[in-house]
């Protein structure tokens, strides 16, 4: 499917079944997390431009290599915010906006909290980051909010995406590229992603012990 990026690395993918484990703990969970993001954001990565520079080595001259554009990170709260660190491993100087939203339980529409984010410049690299894309109410409501400050670079990344969120994102973005460790079987009726791992944001927190 175009734009849609499964990452299949058989790394990720253990790490994936520690994940979804019922009895892994939010330690573990947490640890699991940030390594499968890794893998994640390499690929959503992959296509970030480059500019030469000059390098001196003990030896002498040559010709190297530094990111030339501004990445933007910007986690959905609560649980995106798992998925930050890993990524400035990566990227030291990216910058962080956080756009804090949550699901009605019972429409399953996000509704915004927290979202402060300015003016973004067209060739900024913007990566959305939240654990899961159930109806993908929320990554859709966080992209439109990129857009409408001037985001037209934008990549979506999620440990597990539904069926049906998928679709409801291209059906919206369909240029957005989204990268994902795995694409469940389906949402049951209380809309959570079935095998998925249950809640993200309190088994990262351990908010529902
Ligand atoms: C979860 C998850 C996503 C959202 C996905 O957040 O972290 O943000 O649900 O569902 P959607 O694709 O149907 O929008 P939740 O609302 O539970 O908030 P939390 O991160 O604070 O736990
Ligand atoms: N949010 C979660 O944390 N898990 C799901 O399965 C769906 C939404």
């Amino acid at each position: 499917m175009k734009n849609l990026n499964i990452i299949h690395h058989p790394i990720l993918q253990a790490s994936l079944s520690r994940l979804r484990e019922i009895h892994t703990g939010p330690e573990e969970f947490r640890h699991q997390a940030r390594r499968i993001v890794s893998f994640l954001a390499i690929e959503a990565l992959a296509n970030l431009p480059i500019r030469q520079h000059s390098v001196t080595t003990p030896m002498g001259q040559t010709m190297g290599f530094e990111l030339s554009s501004q990445v933007i990170l910007v986690p959905i709260l609560r649980a995106g915010l798992g998925l930050v660190d890993p990524i400035l491993d990566l990227v030291p100087n990216a910058t962080v906006w956080h756009v804090g939203l949550y699901r009605n339980e019972t429409t399953l529409e996000p509704v915004e909290y927290y979202n402060k984010i300015p003016k973004i410049g067209e060739t900024a690299y913007c990566l959305v980051l939240d654990p899961m894309m159930a109806t993908a109410g929320s990554a859709i409501k966080t992209c439109q909010i990129l857009k409408d400050r001037g985001a037209s670079n934008i990549r979506m990344v999620c440990l597990l995406a539904a069926p049906e969120g998928i679709r409801n994102f291209h059906s919206e973005f369909p240029d957005i590229p989204i990268f994902t460790a795995s694409v469940d079987s389906h949402l049951n009726e209380i809309g959570y992603i079935v095998p998925g791992l249950g809640d993200a944001g309190d088994r990262m927190y351990h908010t529902n012990p």
